[in-house]
């Protein structure tokens, strides 16, 4: 059974995914699914509600990725997703980082997929958006086929439809965040036999994928996938989703329709007190490998220029790329 609405996703990373690099990347691809950071149950319990889950409704299709391990205060942040507009609420079973194991969620999860079974049932009851899990294949250096494929039939009985896979071990004690996701091998095979045996759940690889070849070749078994790294540091990768994924026969966009479709973007946020640097440092990839890139860089991470300008530094930087000869 295929569901294309995973066809295609961005991870939720942290510090990276916020609202103003979704809008970014929305520009580049209009059916990417896109996800936000990971934001605990917790933060919404007791933070500031609306500067955790405001977002620009052109971000969608968007999932809200939450953190935690108590069903009730899920349930409680899965409904203010819902009620913000979000399409999907994932749970985060997957971060081994020692902060978020302190608080006992994340990879930490997997060994209890009976709470998590808790956790996804109590979300399902207040929501009826789809409540979805990003997990491991495994954690520490066990192989065990049996262990990630008697978590999924757990928590798909609880009533979750779709399963992202990173498709990697967690390794919990030893090993930082960064580690974690470059020390434990691949195993694809892993998430292609999680297919096999839940036909009926949407399963998405991530994990490694780089190139159109192995994205293209991938989803010849599983749903859909997951990208990353390479999504935040060569975006433009994002701007042949549509056409290569979709069907769609509009033509990509240019880099520098991009910039320009950021432009009123940014000076609205600006307007608002943001700095600009915090919607820039998201748009530094964008012309990863082409020449003159350079000095776009270097203008858009001038800490100075980026304390006094505006929108006039994008178009700054945009033209010296284009006089560099780089784009038409
Ligand atoms: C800076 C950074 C922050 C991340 N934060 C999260 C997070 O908040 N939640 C999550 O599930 N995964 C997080 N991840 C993991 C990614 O979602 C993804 O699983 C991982 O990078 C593997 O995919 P890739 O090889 O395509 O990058 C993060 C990754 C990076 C690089």
């Amino acid at each position: 059974m295929r569901n294309l609405s995973h066809r295609f996703c961005v991870a939720p990373m942290m510090d990276w995914t916020d609202r103003h690099c979704r809008y970014f990347h929305r520009r580049l691809s209009r059916h990417a699914r896109l996800y936000t950071e990971m934001i605990t149950a917790p933060a919404l319990k007791h933070g500031d509600v609306p500067r955790h889950l405001d977002f620009d409704p052109s971000e969608q299709p968007l999932a809200l990725q939450l953190g935690g391990s108590d069903p009730a205060d899920l349930a409680h942040a899965a409904m203010l997703g819902e009620r913000w507009g979000y399409d999907e609420i994932n749970l985060n079973c997957g971060c081994p980082s020692e902060r978020v194991q302190t608080g006992s969620f994340g990879a930490c999860l997997m060994a209890d997929p009976g709470l998590v079974a808790r956790c996804v049932r109590a979300m399902r009851e207040t929501v009826t958006v789809p409540v979805t899990v990003k997990h491991r294949i495994g954690l520490d250096a066990s192989q065990d086929y049996g262990f990630v494929r008697d978590f999924v039939g757990t928590v798909a009985d609880a009533g979750c439809g779709a399963f992202i896979v990173h498709a990697r071990n967690a390794v919990l004690r030893g090993l930082s965040p960064k580690e974690n996701r470059e020390i434990p091998p691949l195993r694809y095979e892993v998430v292609h036999r999680l297919k096999r045996d839940f036909p009926h759940a949407t399963i998405v690889l991530n994990g490694g994928l780089a190139d159109w070849r192995a994205i293209e070749q991938e989803l010849g078994t599983v749903d859909g996938v997951m990208l990353g790294r390479i999504a935040y540091h060569d975006p433009y990768f994002l701007a042949h989703v549509d056409a290569r994924l979709f069907g769609s026969d509009e033509p990509p966009p240019t880099r520098a329709a991009v910039v320009e479709a950021m432009l009123p973007y940014v000076t609205a946020q600006v307007a608002r007190g943001t700095p600009l640097r915090a919607i820039a440092r998201h748009m530094l990839g964008l012309y990863h490998g082409v020449s003159g890139g350079r000095r776009y860089r270097q203008l858009l991470s001038d800490a100075r220029r980026l304390k006094e300008a505006g929108a006039g530094l994008l178009r700054e930087a945009l033209a010296e790329v284009e006089n560099s000869g780089s784009e038409p």
